[in-house]
C-alpha cells in the first residue's frame, strides 16, 4: 500500500498527480489545494482518464488535510509561479510562508512522510520545509536537478539529432541561473559529448540550460509544468521502487563538496528512506569554482528566508 499527496493543484501539481497515476505504482494519490473544488475537479478528471489509459491508482481531490493522513510521500508544489521578468528568488516572501505552513499541516497527519519540494526558490524552499518539519534531513528532497538536466539533455538531443534517451548528464548547483551543467560528465550512449560537439555549440547549450526555466516563462507568461511535474513523479517512482536510481537533487549538505547546512543540487541515490546516498564527484578547479559561486548565491537567499523568522 502506498499513498502520495500532492499539495497544490496548479499546473505543476496536477501534472505530478497525472503522470504518477499513469505510472500505476501507488494505490492512491491525493491532490490537495486551498481551492478545494479545483483540486477535486483536476483529480476527478485524472481518475476519469484511468479507464482509457489503463491505470488503477485512485486519484482524489480535497481541501482538507485530514484526507492526506498516512501519506508515504508528499510532493509540495504550492505557491505562486514566476511571471515574465521575475527571478525565482522574487517568490520567496509569498512562497516561504506557504511552504512552512503546508509542511507543518502535512506532518500532523503523516509523521513518517518523505517530502519532495517543488516550490520556488527551490533550494531555499527545501531548506524551509526541513526547518519547519524538523525531520531527518534524508526525508526532504528538492526537485530541480532532474528538470534542469532534462532541459540540458533535450537541447543536446536537438543539436546532435539523437534520441534524448541516449543522453546522460550530471548538473549541479542551485535551481537558478548559477546552476552548473557538467559537460565532463555528459555522454551520448557512453561517448563523451565533448567528442561530438564543438565547444561553441556546447557553451551555447549550457547557457540556454541555465536560463531554461526563464525561456518558458517568457513564452507562456507563467512557469513550466510538464517537465517539472514529470521530474517530481520520477522521484516518487524511484523512492517507491527503491531501485537504486541516481539523480541530481537538492539535498541537505553536511560537508560534501565543502558545503554545509544548506540545500544544493548534487547527484544522489534515492531510495525508500528518501536520500540513500550523496555522491561526491571529483570536480576540477573550474567546476569547483562554479559550484561555489552557485552555493554562495543560494546562501544569500537562505539569509533572506532566515530574516523572515518563520521557523
Ligand atoms: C522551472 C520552474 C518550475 O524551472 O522552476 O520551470
Amino acid at each position: 500500500m502506498s499513498k502520495v499527496t500532492v499539495v497544490g493543484a496548479g499546473n505543476v501539481g496536477a501534472t505530478v498527480a497525472n503522470v504518477l497515476a499513469h505510472k500505476d505504482i501507488v494505490n492512491e494519490v491525493v491532490l490537495l489545494d486551498i481551492k478545494d473544488s479545483f483540486a477535486k475537479g483536476k483529480a476527478l478528471d485524472t481518475w476519469q482518464q484511468a479507464p482509457v489509459d489503463y491505470y488503477s491508482t485512485k486519484v482524489t481531490g480535497t481541501g482538507d488535510y485530514k484526507a492526506t493522513k498516512g501519506s508515504d510521500i508528499v510532493v509540495i508544489t504550492a505557491g505562486i509561479p514566476r511571471k515574465p521578468g521575475m527571478s525565482r528568488d522574487d517568490l520567496i516572501s509569498t512562497n516561504a510562508k506557504i511552504v512552512v505552513s503546508v509542511t507543518k499541516s502535512i506532518l500532523k497527519y503523516s509523521k513518517k512522510a518523505i517530502f519532495i519540494i517543488v516550490s520556488n526558490p527551490l533550494d531555499v524552499m527545501s531548506y524551509a520545509a526541513l526547518k519547519a518539519a524538523g525531520v531527518e534531513p534524508h526525508r526532504v528532497i528538492g526537485m530541480a536537478g532532474i528538470l534542469d538536466t532534462a532541459r540540458y539533455r533535450a537541447f543536446l538531443a536537438t543539436e546532435l539529432s539523437v534520441s534524448p534517451k541516449d543522453i546522460q548528464a550530471v548538473l549541479m548547483g542551485g535551481h537558478g541561473d548559477t546552476m552548473v551543467p557538467l559537460p565532463r560528465f555528459t555522454t551520448v550512449a557512453g561517448i563523451p559529448v565533448t567528442d561530438l560537439i564543438s565547444k561553441v555549440a556546447l557553451n551555447k547549450i549550457v547557457a540556454r540550460t541555465k536560463k531554461g526555466g526563464g525561456e518558458l516563462v517568457k513564452l507562456m507568461g507563467t512557469s513550466a509544468w510538464y517537465a517539472p511535474g514529470a521530474a517530481a513523479a520520477q522521484m516518487v517512482e524511484s523512492i517507491i521502487k527503491d531501485d537504486g536510481r541516481i539523480f541530481p537533487c537538492s539535498v541537505w549538505l553536511q560537508g560534501e563538496y565543502g558545503l554545509k547546512n544548506m540545500f544544493l543540487g548534487v547527484p544522489v541515490q534515492l531510495g525508500k528512506e528518501g536520500v540513500k546516498k550523496i555522491i561526491v564527484l571529483k570536480l576540477n578547479r573550474e567546476e569547483k569554482k562554479l559550484l561555489k559561486n552557485s552555493a554562495q548565491h543560494v546562501t544569500e537567499v537562505i539569509k533572506s528566508f532566515k530574516k523572515m523568522k518563520l521557523v
